[in-house]
């Protein structure tokens, strides 16, 4: 039946955002509240799969059987708890809004208030999604994108450099849509072609993501 089309699957989604520890009490983070990654994580269980969720800090969490989450604070603990996941999945969607840069290293002790300036030094943190990309065998991936001018050209871009079956463009300029919003507005692309949904809840989008994966997979 339609409803255990994904039974006996395996998925990985990476939810939420990522701190990056300044010192021992304040971090580097972005407003994502792991809602997508959630909604994605609860629908693909109820189409049969078993899901491990990898989520920066977020206060969601989930009660079904078949979702499993695995708490993380920063990009490197999330990219070290998907690694030790991917090779066991046949899906696996890149949901979170990890930071880019990271204070390269993060002060002992609380830093005092002194000068009237302070500057931090960033490293880059690893891309959890084009890294697995690398390693992909057997899996479907997912990525989303999310940009404010050349959406479309820049979503495809990410599809290609990060090794993605499909690619969801989260659209900012539109009411509703995004970060920490209940609702969202998505374009779904892949190397054939694109197609554009309306405004829905964080739900629903979840709900058309996985047809669109199985039509593609072909379950
Ligand atoms: O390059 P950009 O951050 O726009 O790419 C977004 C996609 O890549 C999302 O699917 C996001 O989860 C993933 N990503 C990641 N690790 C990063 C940065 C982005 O997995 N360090």
């Amino acid at each position: 039946t339609k409803t255990q089309r994904l039974a006996g699957k395996k998925v990985l989604i990476t939810a939420g955002p990522t701190h990056e520890a300044i010192d021992p009490v304040r971090f580097i983070g972005n407003h994502s509240t792991g809602k997508m990654g959630f909604a994605l994580a609860e629908r693909f269980a109820s189409q049969g799969a078993t899901v491990e969720v990898v989520s920066g800090p977020s206060t969601l969490s989930s009660t079904h059987a078949a979702i499993h989450v695995t708490k993380v604070h920063s990009a490197e603990e999330m990219l070290e708890a998907c690694e030790a996941k991917f090779d066991n999945v046949d899906i696996a969607v890149f949901a979170a809004a990890v930071a880019d840069y990271r204070p390269d290293t993060p002060a002992q002790e609380k830093i005092k208030k002194s000068n009237n300036t302070l500057t931090l030094h960033l490293v880059k943190n690893p891309d959890i999604a084009a890294t697995l990309g690398k390693r992909k065998k057997k899996q479907f991936t997912v990525g989303f994108a999310l940009e404010t001018t050349n959406e479309i050209a820049y979503a495809k871009e990410k599809l290609h450099k990060k090794n993605f079956n499909l690619i969801v463009l989260n659209s900012l300029k539109d009411q509703g849509a995004g970060f920490a919003h209940d609702t969202n507005k998505i374009t779904i692309l892949d190397h054939d072609g694109s197609s554009t949904f309306d405004l829905k809840s964080k739900q629903e989008v979840a709900n058309d993501i996985v047809d669109v994966v199985c039509k593609k997979m072909g379950l």
